[in-house]
């Protein structure tokens, strides 16, 4: 049998469209944008309106992958959702996605990655088409990071913003697609950055709300150390998978988190910073959607093109991380 080559034939992203800029957090908290600025590149980021959850984020940029792909909701065999901002604890994003498109024939699931949710979705998805069990699957990055930040913290607020980002994953011609990937997961670093209450273990009472435990908690010193160790490590695995050298990249793609972190993958893989598909500024962290929004910048503003060798690359809680080569193009 002749391998399978598995690769994006579309892609999109939404973002909502409340901008809320470094100047107004410097009014709620004490920061100021020289400081966000300096330490993470960010200027703005989107924030949902009331009444707006993560699955109309999800909606529409699966909508806008859809069409760029050519391809019918019908003709979808599954979707998978990366999310920790589901719009609840269930029905699932994916299954609120599915009947919101009508994707009658998909099973959905979503997936628990954290920032790295997207590329395991991607190493998740492409699987089932490599096996021949589905031919087109939907893979959507969606966060609304808002609703689990507390806007008093000037140590987490200042990071996190919400966004929607998906690709419609189908058979490629034989050499495109994905070459190599690389995931991975560091469970005891899992209280350096975490939601500690709301879950089985501290179910949500009074008293954990008043404590703030429903909101993201992090040490930002310890997940900076992690980061600019794993994003260099796990892109020489997935190239070494995909028989490939870093000098062989044409765009790093990699999860927007903070520009010194993305400065600091660029150059351990030798990798000059116009050839890095930054965004941070303008939309902050959003986690599973980050990688995914930045690529559709990436291929719409007419630099990413066929034939080109990305990266992608990110970092997130649990801890995890993953990486994927892919040279573009159907
Ligand atoms: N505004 C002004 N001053 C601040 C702020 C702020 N928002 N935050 C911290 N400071 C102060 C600190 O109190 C400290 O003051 P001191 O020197 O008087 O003690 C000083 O600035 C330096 O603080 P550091 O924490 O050392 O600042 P650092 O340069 O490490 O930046 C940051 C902090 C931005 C959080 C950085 O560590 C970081 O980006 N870490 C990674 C976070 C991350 O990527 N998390 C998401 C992972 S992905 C996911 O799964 C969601």
């Amino acid at each position: 049998m002749n391998e399978r080559y598995v690769g994006i034939l579309g892609i999109g992203s939404y973002v909502p469209e409340q901008i809320v800029t470094n100047f107004e957090l410097e009014k709620k908290m004490d920061t100021s944008d020289k400081w966000i600025v300096e330490r993470t590149g960010i200027s703005e980021r989107r924030v949902i309106k009331k009444g707006q959850a993560t699955s109309d984020l999800a909606t529409k940029a699966a909508e806008k992958a859809l069409q760029d792909a050519g391809v019918t909701a019908e003709e979808l065999d599954l979707i998978i959702v990366g999310t920790v901002t589901p719009d609840m604890v269930f029905p699932s994003v994916a299954c609120l996605v599915q009947q919101n498109i009508k994707a009658i024939n998909a099973a959905a699931f979503d997936l628990t990655a954290v920032c790295s949710g997207f590329i395991y979705g991607v190493a998740t998805g492409s699987s089932f088409i490599k096996t021949g069990t589905y031919k087109k699957v939907l893979v959507i990055g969606a966060e609304s990071l808002s609703t689990i930040t507390n806007w008093t913290d000037r140590n987490t607020a200042i990071l996190f913003g919400d966004g929607a980002g998906a690709v419609v994953l189908g058979e490629v011609d034989p050499g495109y697609g994905i070459l190599g990937m690389d995931l991975g997961a560091e469970g005891n670093g899992g209280h350096l950055l975490m939601v500690p209450a709301g879950g089985s273990r501290t179910p949500t009472t009074k008293e954990t709300i008043e404590q703030g435990l429903h909101f993201i908690h992090m040490d930002g010193n310890e997940v900076f150390k992690f980061a600019i160790k794993i994003m260099g490590e796990t892109v020489k695995k997935a190239l070494e998978n995909a028989k490939l050298l870093a000098k062989d990249i044409t765009y790093l793609v990699p999860h927007q988190a903070n520009l010194r972190i993305i400065q600091s993958a660029a150059k351990r893989l030798g990798i000059p910073l116009e050839r890095v598909i930054i965004n941070v500024d303008k939309y902050g962290n959003t986690s599973a959607a980050s990688i995914p929004i930045a690529l559709d910048e990436g291929v719409k503003s007419g630099r990413i093109k066929q034939g080109d060798i990305i990266a992608i690359v990110g970092f997130g809680g649990g801890l995890t991380w993953g990486s994927g080569i892919i040279r573009w193009g159907k």
